[in-house]
């Protein structure tokens, strides 16, 4: 019985976040340039609250300049739209992201197609996502964008291997599958009304749970030393996190494993860090 190597998603965050402050030296040095992101808050939800103060804290963490601007929930979309087109004019602003989701009288598709997509660092605009789609990405949406980084990490070459993503999101599931097949793997997309999920996760080197259900993977589920990312945080009744994964049982019949808290979560944010650097590279290039 294997005991799983476990992917640690916050050290790999930190050791990235070491290199991103080079490359921000670097732009500042050579180019007088510090990159800068944007982040719109619209309304009160509790989540989007606290990750909207992380990203804007991990901007801080690695010295990327970042605006946080926050809307009451009953704005019009207008007057949001207004706000993009501002921000896609200003030069000290390499990135803008609106978080999700929004009150139900703004058109989510009409503001992510307003944003530049040359600022689009969440990867979300149909355009970022056609290019994906194309194997040409231009941004890349940051939770996949953080698991392929895990999984290379552990010097895992996902090509020829069979991936299962278990959730078909936009955010996450059907980004994270164009990624897996670009990269050369068998990729399966499972979801809510997948019948007999277990006889395809059971076939799978590689799951991907983005299913937002606790302990909805468990170890019958899983092939003996499959690689096993856990994109999920549930919060329990007792207030702990915890993924879509069994951990405790999973993790004696995998070969890797991503623990949560710990894993993705520490990733997603990082690789928007990086996409803004990379944005603001690129603003200097073209
Ligand atoms: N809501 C949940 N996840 C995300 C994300 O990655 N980006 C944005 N903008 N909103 C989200």
């Amino acid at each position: 019985m294997a005991t799983a190597k476990i992917m640690d998603g916050k050290k790999l965050a930190a050791q990235l976040r070491e290199n991103f402050k080079q490359r921000i030296a670097n732009l500042q040095q050579n180019q007088g340039l510090i990159p800068g992101l944007a982040v719109i808050l619209v309304g009160e939800n509790p989540a989007s609250q606290v990750y909207v103060k992380n990203k804007v804290l991990a901007c801080e963490s690695v010295g990327i300049h970042s605006e946080k601007i926050t809307f009451d929930a009953n704005i019009s979309e207008e007057v949001l739209l207004n706000k993009i087109k501002e921000l896609n004019a200003d030069p000290k602003i390499h990135g803008i992201l609106v978080q999700l989701p929004l009150p139900p009288q703004i058109n989510e598709n009409k503001i992510l197609a307003a944003i530049s997509i040359n600022k689009d660092v969440d990867g979300f605009h149909a355009e970022n996502v056609g290019l994906l789609a194309q194997g040409k990405p231009q941004f890349i949406s940051c939770t996949p964008f953080g698991v392929m980084k895990m999984l290379a990490a552990e010097n895992i070459n996902v090509q020829g291997l069979h991936a299962v993503v278990v959730g078909r999101s936009n955010i996450v599931g059907k980004p994270m599958a164009m990624l897996l097949l670009n990269a050369g793997a068998t990729v399966t997309v499972c979801h809510s009304k997948t019948q007999n999920l277990h006889f395809y996760t059971q076939h799978a080197d590689i799951v991907i749970a983005a299913v937002g259900k606790a302990n909805f993977i468990t170890a019958d589920m899983i092939k003996e030393n499959a690689v096993v990312v856990d994109v999920g945080i549930n919060r329990l009744e007792n207030g702990k996190l915890c993924g879509d994964v069994d951990f405790a049982e999973c993790s004696k019949k995998a070969a890797y494993i991503s623990p949560v808290p710990g894993g993705v979560g520490p990733m997603t944010i990082t690789m928007l860090l990086e996409n803004t650097i990379i944005s603001a590279e690129n603003s200097v290039s073209k």
